[in-house]
C-alpha cells in the first residue's frame, strides 16, 4: 500500500466480512501491512485463525475473529455486540462476503435465492446501519462495498446475482452522498472477474473467468479508490471500457450479448 494508504488506517480497526478467502483475504493483508488492527469474520473459522497468526506474526496490529454465518439474520448484530462487547471502534466497514449462484432462474432453490441476498444484500444494510452511527458521530469513518461490473447491466444465468450486485451499488453510491456532509466516505468497489473461490461457489464456467484479475490488485484498487474519496471504483482498464461501452448500446443488446456468454453448456 503506497504511504498515504498507510496512514490512513494506522493503529485504526477495520471489520472485515468474508476475510476468510479471495477479495477479503487480500484486503486483510493489504491493511495489516499498514499497520490496521483487523476484526475478521466469515464461517470458516480455521481459515480465520491461520490468517489471525499469519497477520500478528508479520506486523505489529490486533486481530479479532468473530466467525458468523451471514445467511442469519441474526449475525450483523451479533457482530455488532462483539465488538461493542470488545470496545472496538470500527473506522472502517468492509463489506465484502458473497457469493453468486449461476444457471436458469427456476432451476436455482428457493433457498440458495434467499440466502444469497441476505448475504449480498441484507447483511450489507444491516451492517452498514449499525456501524455509520457512531462514524457520525465523531465525523469519520470509512466504508467499503464490493459490488461489481455486474452490476451496471443485465447478466442472463446469473440474474438474481447481477441484481444483488446492481443493489450493493445503488445503496453505496447513495450513502456516499448522504453521509459525506459528516465526513463519512462511502465507495463501491466493483471487481469484473477475478482470480478466487467465488467461480467455483457459483459454479460458472470457466470461460468468464479466462482473463481475470488477481484479488491482490482488485484489494488495492478499492482501498486507493475510497481513500480518494471516491463512491464507485471499477478494478481494470478493460472493465472501466465495457461498462462505458454498455451505457450506449441499447439494454436489450447487451443482455442478449451476456447471454450469449454465460449460457450453461449443452442448454
Ligand atoms: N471473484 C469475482 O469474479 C468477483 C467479481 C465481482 C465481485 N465480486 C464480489 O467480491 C466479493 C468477494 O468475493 P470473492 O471473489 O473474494 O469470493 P470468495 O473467494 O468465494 O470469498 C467469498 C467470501 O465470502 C464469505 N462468505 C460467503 N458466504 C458467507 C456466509 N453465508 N456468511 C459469511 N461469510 C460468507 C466466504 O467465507 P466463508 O465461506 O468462510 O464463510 C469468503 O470469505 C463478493 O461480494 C463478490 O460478489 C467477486
Amino acid at each position: 500500500m503506497s504511504d498515504n494508504l498507510t496512514k490512513r488506517w494506522s493503529g485504526k480497526w477495520a471489520l472485515i466480512t468474508g476475510a476468510s478467502a479471495g477479495i477479503g483475504l487480500e484486503l486483510a493483508k493489504q491493511l495489516a501491512a499498514g499497520g490496521t488492527n483487523l476484526v475478521l469474520t466469515a464461517r470458516r473459522v480455521d481459515r480465520l485463525q491461520k490468517l489471525a497468526s499469519d497477520l500478528s506474526a508479520r506486523h505489529a496490529i490486533q486481530v479479532e475473529l468473530c466467525p458468523a454465518d451471514l445467511t442469519r439474520p441474526e449475525a450483523p448484530s451479533e457482530i455488532f455486540h462483539f465488538t461493542q462487547g470488545k470496545g472496538i471502534e470500527v473506522e472502517l466497514l468492509v463489506n465484502n462476503a458473497g457469493f453468486g449462484a449461476f444457471g436458469y432462474v427456476h432451476e436455482i432453490t428457493e433457498s440458495r435465492m434467499a440466502e444469497m441476498i441476505q448475504v449480498n444484500c441484507s447483511a450489507v444494510v444491516g451492517l452498514t446501519r449499525l456501524y455509520t452511527p457512531a462514524m457520525v458521530e465523531r465525523r469519520h469513518g470509512d466504508v467499503l462495498i464490493l459490488a461489481s461490473v455486474a452490476a451496471f447491466q443485465a447478466v442472463p444465468f446469473n440474474s438474481a446475482y447481477a441484481a444483488t450486485k446492481a443493489f450493493d451499488l445503488i445503496f453505496a453510491e447513495g450513502i456516499a452522498e448522504e453521509l459525506s456532509e459528516f465526513g463519512v466516505r462511502v465507495c463501491a468497489l466493483c471487481p469484473g472477474s477475478t482470480d478466487t473461490e467465488f467461480q467455483g461457489v457459483a459454479q460458472q464456467p470457466d470461460r468468464v473467468f479466462r482473463s481475470a484479475e488477481t484479488a491482490e490488485k482488485v484489494a488495492r484498487v478499492g482501498l486507493e479508490g475510497l481513500a480518494a474519496g471516491k463512491s464507485c471504483v471499477i478494478s481494470g482498464a478493460k472493465n472501466r471500457l465495457m461498462v462505458e461501452g454498455e451505457r450506449l448500446a441499447p439494454r436489450r443488446f447487451v443482455a442478449r450479448m451476456a447471454g450469449k456468454m454465460m449460457r450453461p453448456e449443452g442448454s
